[in-house]
């Protein structure tokens, strides 16, 4: 048994967060929160001058393109041909993806992510390694696969049978995995797929119970492409739909330019939002409107989307996510932790520091941005506009210290 000792901020609610001094963490739960120093604390460890906030959830990240920030386009499709397909055709040589799996998941760790909705390559061998290394690294992910068969170069393409065959030999091993890891079906995005890939990459992932991401209306180009390719459909959410991959275990990105009938879709699927404002800004994609989203009571969290995305840290995310729609640091905070943990409908063991939840969470030094006694609202104001790697401390994951490595 532990205790922590610290400013201990948990974010259940978006407009008034719960601060605590001690916090019991027994078996990698948590077991008891209190104000006053409790009366049975096992070993103390003093963070007196920081804050304890729950675990980072980054909900769309690319770990193939960790090597491509920063590497500007203002089209989405041109960017992909000419800096990512190159970048990830790289993950077919598996010494390579070992050595930018261990690089990726040690970064996040260090930037205080404790979970992470990724997507791999299309390389079975390289997401394979991703797994082992985010089992390696402690951390917690949902990880899967990435399915293309058109619009891309020839060796990253796939077929319906062969996607089946892989997702199914790599999910066995690894949904579940120690509860903390978790299979994603990955279909990219309907530019590069097939009805019939979709169709069956849905009907694994409904067989299999397993949570399916991809990337929906980012940009006007984009949304063009689909609704050529798709001759019939409606919108951009409607070819989704009729291949059956929308559903409470899925995660969309961007989902910037939709009507409320493709909202109304994703709120009555249950289908989940990955808001990814710095590469939304990165891109020139355009601005998500919070709110609309709100209004059908659809889920968002928030994803660095590296390497649209140039920022690992999702301080630095959330600072583009305010600058997007304005909106105050307990509800930021809200949403990058709580948000993120319900995306993935994991908010029953993660995204709050409660008793009976596993115990993530990030230890933050304040300074030099502001001091660990002034008003809670301005030190997280502070963190949310100007935060990052520096004022991470510490970073764990049920109970045990990541970084630095205990
Ligand atoms: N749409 C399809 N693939 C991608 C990708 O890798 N990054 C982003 N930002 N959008 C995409
Ligand atoms: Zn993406």
């Amino acid at each position: 048994m532990r205790t922590y000792h610290g400013r201990i901020v948990s974010f259940e609610d978006p407009t008034s967060p719960r601060e605590y001094g001690y916090m019991t963490v027994e078996d990698g739960r948590i077991t008891s929160l209190s104000k006053e120093r409790p009366s049975i604390m096992g070993e103390l460890v003093d963070y007196s001058d920081r804050l304890i906030l729950p675990g980072f959830v980054d909900t769309h990240v690319h770990l193939p393109q960790f090597y491509s920030r920063g590497m500007i386009s203002t089209s989405l499709l041109d960017w992909l041909e000419k800096f990512i397909f190159p970048a990830e055709m790289k993950f077919s040589d598996p010494g390579f993806a070992r050595k930018a799996s261990r690089e990726f998941f040690s970064t996040l760790i260090r930037n205080g992510t404790t979970t992470a909705m990724v997507y791999s390559s299309s390389h079975r061998e390289a997401t394979e390694i991703a797994f082992e290394e985010a089992m390696r690294s402690g951390m917690r992910a949902v990880i899967g696969q990435v399915l293309m068969d058109r619009n891309g170069p020839e060796e990253l393409l796939t077929t319906p049978k062969r996607a089946k065959e892989e997702i199914a030999a790599v999910a066995s091993r690894w949904h579940g995995f120690d509860g903390r890891l978790f299979y994603a079906v990955t279909p990219r995005f309907a530019v590069s797929c097939s009805m019939p890939l979709m169709k069956t990459a849905a009907r694994v992932a409904e067989e299999m119970g397993l949570y399916v991401q991809t990337h929906l209306s980012e940009q006007a180009e984009e949304i063009k492409e689909v609704l050529r390719l798709f001759p019939g459909v409606s919108s951009y959410t409607e070819v989704y739909l009729k291949a059956g991959l929308l559903g409470r275990k899925t995660v969309v990105a961007h989902a910037i330019h939709l009507s409320d009938t493709e909202r109304r879709i994703l709120a009555e699927t249950g289908t989940k939002v990955a808001h990814c404002p710095s590469s939304n800004f990165f891109l020139h994609s355009g601005t998500m409107s919070l709110p609309s989203h709100e209004r059908f009571g659809i889920v968002v969290g928030l994803g660095s989307d590296v390497a649209a995305g140039p920022f690992v840290s999702m301080l630095e995310v959330m600072r583009d996510a305010y600058y997007a729609n304005p909106m105050d640091p307990f509800k930021a905070f809200h949403l990058l932790t709580m948000g993120g943990a319900r995306v993935l409908g994991l908010d029953g063991r993660i995204g709050s520091l409660e008793a009976g939840k596993e115990a993530d969470f990030v230890v933050v030094n304040p300074e030099p941005l502001a001091s660990p006694d002034d008003d809670l609202w301005i030190i997280l104001s502070k963190l949310m506009i100007l935060g990052d790697e520096r004022n991470v401390t510490a970073t764990y994951v049920r109970g045990k210290r990541l970084w630095p490595a205990e």
